[in-house]
């Protein structure tokens, strides 16, 4: 995959591929990148990258012809070009496989108050935003949805560590443990420890359950639960003293 983001501040996005899994997948050739510098393209002896907004308001807005331009130096024209807003469809991780099936993706920073929206008309395909609050830049919103889609590109991650991560079934991961057993007083659930695959699978799915009901109960009506799965729900929910019960109070 090809991603390209175009920025006025690159010291905020270049970090993010020199570092950890991103550069591993960038040194298998994986991933490439290139980050453009969109006050490049910007003319005047100060390369002036915004202006106020027209009809009045704070701050400043992004102009559209230094980022038209940094869009066709990228020869990322006619592609699928990201541009990371609050006013944009909510990022899931469903989202997130979509758009890492995707070739080449780009990315506009925004900053200020804004972009000019006649670039968004001419070649925006997805206003993404990763939450309902502002962050003072898209730097960080573009970091955060790159993350999220790269690592599910062939060959970035093993496959069977995207297999129980949270949301992968539409719940959320159940809790990891490691070495030592006894920290703090505290010690690993024994399970954990016995070496009996079927129970470890119970307790796992057990604890994803949970977990999703407490922090998020939202996701349980859309998530495709197995007929155990529903059963240890309904035990849960029903405050079983039987099987699920039992590994919460002895593990706790
Ligand atoms: N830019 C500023 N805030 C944002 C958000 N919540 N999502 C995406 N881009 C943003």
């Amino acid at each position: 995959m090809r991603i390209t983001v175009l920025t006025l501040f690159p010291g905020m996005v270049e970090p993010f591929f020199s570092s950890s899994i991103m550069k591993r997948a960038v040194e298998k050739g994986i991933i490439e990148y290139s980050i453009v510098d969109i006050r490049d393209f910007a003319e005047g002896v100060h390369r002036k990258a915004d202006d106020i907004p027209y009809g009045g308001g704070a701050g400043m807005v992004m102009m559209a012809a230094p980022v038209a331009a940094a869009i066709k130096a990228a020869g990322a024209e006619g592609r699928r070009i990201v541009f990371p807003t609050p006013s944009g469809r909510i990022l899931t991780q469903r989202y997130a496989e979509e758009l890492s099936r995707e070739d080449e993706l780009c990315f506009i920073c925004g900053h200020y108050e804004g972009l000019d929206q006649r670039i968004i008309d001419e070649y925006v395909t997805d206003e993404i935003s990763i939450g309902d609050y502002v962050l003072s830049s898209g730097e960080s919103a573009a970091v955060v949805i790159i993350d999220a889609l790269y690592r599910l590109v062939d060959g970035v991650i093993a496959e069977e560590s995207l297999e129980d991560e949270s949301f992968s079934s539409g719940l959320l991961e159940y809790p990891q443990y490691t070495r030592p057993e006894r920290y703090c007083m505290k010690s690993v659930p024994s399970v954990l420890l016995s070496g009996h695959h079927r129970h470890i699978t119970e307790w796992r799915c057990m604890k994803r359950l949970e977990k999703t009901m407490l922090n998020r109960p939202d996701l349980l009506s859309d998530a495709s639960l197995s007929i155990e799965e529903r059963r240890t729900l309904l035990k849960i929910l029903n405050n079983d003293k039987g099987t699920c019960q039992r590994w919460t109070l002895s593990e706790l």
